[in-house]
């Protein structure tokens, strides 16, 4: 693989669409939020009344859409940006995000959209550095205090976000787990451009070498 890729994952609240947002600008590369496109799909999936339990009907939308991120995120032309990130999608996004068939798509997609970003890409998401870009330049894995995650998502509670993490790191497709090559960042009571700072130390150390 010749492009440049940064691959972020981690926990809900672990700070990663905001450390991947600011790298990614700090850089001047690319970014892509893939947890959007699950969103996308799913937000296209209920306006369109199919059900997102019927894996086969979903992934055949999942196919056929055309999908941006960037500026907006897009279905086909329509600007879903803030629809999104509406309860009804939410509540939706984690079974859509379950379905392999989705999955297998959506990581093809991811795939061919780095491949064409001249610099390079700062790519989040579950299971960036796992499945999608095993080989990337460089893998991330933020993780922050059970208490300040859920500071972070405000309302949630932290029995919420304890009951994510175990229903993200428990399920068949995809499940959160940290890639054995991937700098572990805590991020617990720093700031964003610190922890950005580290990583692009880490970055040009490999060049480096
Ligand atoms: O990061 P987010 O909250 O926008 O992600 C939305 C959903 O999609 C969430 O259930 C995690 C899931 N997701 C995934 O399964 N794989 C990704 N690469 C990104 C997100």
């Amino acid at each position: 693989m010749t492009q440049k890729i940064i691959a972020i994952d981690g926990p809900a609240g672990s700070g990663k669409s905001t450390v991947a947002r600011a790298l990614a600008s700090a850089l001047g590369w690319a970014f892509l939020d893939t947890g959007a496109m699950y969103r996308a799909v799913t937000c296209e999936a209920l306006d369109q009344g199919v059900d997102v339990n019927d894996q086969r009907a979903v992934a055949a939308l999942a196919a056929s859409l055309r999908l941006t991120t960037l500026p907006r995120v897009t279905v086909n032309g329509r600007d879903v940006e803030e629809e999104i990130r509406t309860d009804r999608v939410n509540a939706a996004v984690s079974v859509v995000a379950a379905n392999a068939l989705v999955r297998a798509t959506m990581v093809a997609r991811q795939r061919q959209w780095a491949a064409e970003q001249p610099l390079g890409t700062v790519v989040e998401g579950r299971d960036t550095t796992t499945v999608v870009f095993p080989e990337a330049t460089l893998k991330v894995f933020l993780t922050a205090s059970l208490e300040e995650r859920a500071r972070r998502r405000g309302d949630e509670g932290e029995a919420s976000v304890a009951r994510r993490d175990e229903a993200d790191t428990n399920r068949n497709a995809s499940p959160l787990r940290q890639a054995d090559d991937a700098l572990v960042l805590d991020t617990t009571g720093r700031a964003v451009d610190e922890v950005v700072g580290e990583i692009i130390t880490c970055l040009t150390n490999l060049h480096s070498n």
